[in-house]
């Protein structure tokens, strides 16, 4: 501040009519003369090295060096006037430099230089002292010793001191104090608002300056705001903020102002006053960009709170930010972005920015350059759109989701993750689905899917996950890389990324070619391990491996030891036993390669004529075959050929290549007897009998439960198994087989012929079949009964069914 020449040249001169005796003395002199017992040398002393000292931080920091502090400080209490006004001029000159500073911090004086604040003393006095006080109150602790040796009040009647270089310093120190929060509360308990509004009259920029950067720091206190609002606070800071010729006090004078609306009591007070009107009138006027964004980032700031955003919205700020979307300033613009972010939780402001125009406005700013504004513009789009429809419409006709499209190649993470969200959201309508796909946002959400941002992850792959409803979507995927880097977020610890992950991945499993694929990343493995860890273990991770499984029926059965009726077997599904938790679970072809072993053999599933081998390892390697929908795995395979009958029992070479499937030609012998003897029967319990006995014909018969050990199963395996050369056997081979053999070619008939029925592992060779069936007898009121689920017998009385849970029905599932 323009330090006023007048008091500068005054008091020295008052002095300069006596000789001075400690003229011509080196410093060294005049500071022993500090300890000089009389008044008039002590007096020229001081006022000698105040002089020095004035000059520059090496005479102080030299004077300093020769001692003069202590006597100094003694010296400010001294009992004659003039001696203690000189003491306290040399001192406060001293205490701007920060040595004199830290010597001063250790020498107890903030008490005495106190006292020097109090009405008594000149104002020269009050000046410096205050100058001192202003010096050291940077400091942590000084500003605690300020406190507690009550040096607020005097400071506080000092605000209204005539002299403007006391108002600064006194200002400045009060500041510094109100950093912490004692002192941040004692300001308005101790009748500090009215001279701090006072002081934002004051003709030096640097106190009303200072002044509002207190009142910015008090009005953070609840009670302080009242009384700030009794003296009329916010009506003095709107005159400012009306007052061109003070425009370089609005940014702090709109923190101010952002602090007085921010709890609804004040808020609504000052809205009953007009403050409001007056507060949206002003961000439209004026014409300095800065000041406008301050004053929506303050609008921004007041919206933090549903109350006040009701307040606004009634107030209709909606139209006053719609303006300042199409203002030429970007820092405007980004801040009307997040106020109208900010206002969007209120649900009727998302519909007056629609019906305002605002939407294509937000969309427009998607094409400017700067990063920050396109960051902002997303984030309020999705906040726009989230959870209402009519604006995921506007975005939409306003072609916003081709942009937002683009915006996933950018490299601000957030701006990726805003849009995301939003495309997220969007794709919820199948309309705006379509139309963004055809955008290429499949193949755009390839690189964020690597992304180590979690934001962008979370964001991603939700959208993602709505997105891959639609086949196509899911085929994109595939072929533009995406399902590697999607699998590998299996081993996110991130809870919201995995769901979303698990989320994505069952959605896509439903594509057998992609299920496959995801399964050759590795997926199956993970997702068991994530399901055996009690912590990352949930509805989502057991929905996609679940997914999964059910387009690998073979592994499914492995893993769980249950197939459901909508489960259809098809060809090339194979019983390996059941694998424990965590074990890899080897392909058919893996499995045929092995030597023969001792273990029980794997049974295989292959009802195809030799033109129409379906190996499924080809067909992995071949997605042309899209959407697999159960129903086609139904109609049974065209045969041909079946008279060309070739020795079952000649084992296919295993160097042979490319590998394939042994024909089973007895079995597609019993789909076709299956066909022909059960479609034509009329009543479901008979068909369902009629096979069971096929069945057990097939496998040797009925056996009675006590001569079960005599029966010669594990014999005939072992020689087909030496036969065949291979560990693999295919089911319509096997001539003695019990209850897993007969199970698994019940269910392999049943599905072949569009049947339905379960299949079910139990414990020692055990598995059996459930289907579901009305009961016999409908009940009297006319009404068909429920449906009851029974046991298929094919072992001992072939054809019985054993209705579920009596001891029948137990007695056959267990030993
Ligand atoms: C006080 O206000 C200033 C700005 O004037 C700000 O930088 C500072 O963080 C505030 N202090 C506290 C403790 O709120
Ligand atoms: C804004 O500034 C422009 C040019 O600087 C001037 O022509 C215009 O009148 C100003 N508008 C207001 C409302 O001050
Ligand atoms: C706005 O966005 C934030 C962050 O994205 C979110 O937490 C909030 O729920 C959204 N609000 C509305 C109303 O959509
Ligand atoms: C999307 O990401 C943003 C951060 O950029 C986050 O605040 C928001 O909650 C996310 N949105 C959704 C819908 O998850
Ligand atoms: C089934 O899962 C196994 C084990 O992960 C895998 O090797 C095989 O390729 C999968 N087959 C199909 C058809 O998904
Ligand atoms: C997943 O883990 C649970 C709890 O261990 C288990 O009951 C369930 O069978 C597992 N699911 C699959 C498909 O392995
Ligand atoms: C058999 O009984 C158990 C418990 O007693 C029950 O949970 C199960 O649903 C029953 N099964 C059938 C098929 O009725």
């Amino acid at each position: 501040m323009g330090k006023k020449v007048k008091k500068e040249s005054e008091t020295p001169c008052k002095e300069t009519f006596e000789p001075l005796p400690v003229e011509g003395k080196t410093p060294a002199t005049v500071v022993l003369l500090l300890s000089s017992p009389e008044e008039d040398i002590l007096v020229k002393a001081c006022e000698a090295i105040h002089a020095f000292a004035e000059k520059g931080d090496e005479n102080k920091v030299s004077v300093l060096g020769l001692g003069a502090l202590a006597p100094l400080c003694h010296l400010i209490n001294h009992n004659n006037k003039l001696v203690r006004r000189n003491a306290v001029m040399a001192l406060g000159i001293m205490a701007t430099n920060s040595d004199v500073k830290n010597a001063l911090k250790k020498l107890d004086v903030i008490p005495s230089i106190i006292d020097k604040l109090s009405l008594e003393e000149d104002v020269v006095v009050h000046e410096f002292a205050t100058l001192c006080l202003a010096s050291l109150s940077v400091d942590f602790i000084c500003k605690v010793q300020i406190f507690d040796n009550k040096g607020l009040p005097p400071l506080i009647q000092l605000l209204s001191s005539p002299d403007p270089d006391v108002q600064k310093n006194s200002i400045e120190i009060i500041f510094n104090l109100v950093q912490d929060y004692q002192s941040r509360l004692a300001v308005h308990e101790l009748g500090g608002i009215p001279p701090l509004l006072e002081l934002l009259k004051s003709d030096f920029p640097v106190i009303q300056h200072l002044a509002l950067k207190t009142l910015q720091n008090v009005t953070t206190d609840k009670d302080t705001r009242i009384a700030f609002r009794d003296e009329q606070g916010f009506e003095k800071l709107m005159d400012i903020l009306s007052n061109t010729d003070l425009s370089d006090l609005n940014a702090e004078a709109l923190q101010v102002v952002a602090n007085c609306l921010s709890d609804s009591e004040s808020f609504q007070l000052i809205h009953k006053g007009g403050g409001l009107t007056r507060l949206m009138e002003f961000i439209l006027t004026p014409n300095v960009s800065e000041i406008q964004s301050n004053a929506v980032k303050c609008i921004a700031k007041v919206a933090q709170s549903s109350e006040n955003r009701k307040l606004l919205h009634e107030e209709n700020v909606e139209k006053v930010l719609v303006e300042l979307l199409s203002v030429a300033d970007v820092s405007v613009k980004t801040a009307t972005c997040q106020a109208v972010d900010a206002m969007s939780f209120h649900l009727a402001s998302k519909d007056s920015f629609r019906d305002l125009g605002g939407i294509p406005a937000v969309v427009q700013l998607l094409n400017d350059e700067s990063l920050v504004l396109k960051e902002a513009a997303t984030q309020a789009l999705s906040n726009l759109t989230h959870s209402n429809q009519l604006n995921t419409f506007a975005v939409y006709e306003a072609g916003g989701h081709e942009i937002l499209v683009q915006q996933l190649y950018g490299s601000c993470p957030r701006t990726v993750a805003n849009s995301a969200a939003t495309l997220g959201i969007m794709a919820g309508q199948e309309v705006i689905r379509c139309s963004i796909l055809s955008h290429g946002a499949v193949q755009a959400l390839v690189e964020p899917l690597k992304s180590t941002n979690t934001q962008v992850l979370v964001n991603t792959t939700q959208c993602l996950a709505v997105l891959a409803c639609d086949a196509e979507a899911r085929a994109e995927l595939q072929s533009a890389g995406g399902l590697q880097p999607l699998v590998n977020l299996l081993h996110s610890y991130h809870k919201e990324v995995l769901h979303n992950v698990c989320l994505a991945i069952s959605v896509c499993a439903s594509n057998e070619p992609t299920a496959v694929e995801m399964c050759k990343f590795g997926a199956l493995e993970m997702l068991q391990e994530i399901n055996q860890s009690v912590n990352r273990r949930s509805s989502f991770s057991e929905l996609a491996l679940i997914s999964l499984l059910n387009s690998n029926l073979s592994v499914k059965y492995s893993l769980t030891s249950h197939l459901a009726s909508s489960d259809i077997i098809s060809d090339g599904f194979y019983d390996a036993g059941k694998a424990r938790p965590g074990q890899k679970i080897l392909t058919l072809e893996e499995l045929s390669k092995q030597p023969v072993n001792q273990h029980q053999p794997i049974i295989v599933v292959n009802t195809a004529a030799e033109e129409a081998v379906d190996v499924p390892e080809e067909r992995q390697s071949n997605p042309p075959e899209t959407d697999t929908s159960k129903g086609d795995c139904r109609t049974p395979r065209k045969k041909k050929g079946d008279d060309k009958q070739k020795d079952e029992t000649q084992p296919e070479s295993p160097t042979e290549k490319p590998w394939k499937m042994m024909d089973d030609v007895s079995l597609q012998l019993l789909v076709k007897e299956a066909k022909k003897s059960i479609l034509p029967l009329s009543d479901e319990r008979g068909q369902y009998a009629v096979l069971a006995r096929l069945v057990s014909e097939a496998m040797g018969g009925a056996v009675e439960m006590e001569k079960l050990h005599e029966f010669p199963w594990v014999l005939h395996l072992s020689e087909l198994k030496f036969q065949l050369q291979s560990n693999v056997v295919p089911i319509g081979l096997i001539r003695r087989g019990i209850y897993c053999h007969r199970a698994l070619l019940f269910k392999c008939l049943v599905d072949s012929i569009g049947m339905s029925c379960t299949l079910v592992r139990g414990e020692y060779n055990r598995a059996w079949n459930e289907v579901l069936l009305l009961s016999g007898n409908p009940s009297s009121n006319g009404r068909s009964s429920q449906p009851c689920c029974y046991i298929v017998d094919l072992m001992h009385q072939p054809g019985s069914l054993l209705k579920a849970n009596t001891s029948a029905a137990v007695q056959y599932q267990t030993i």
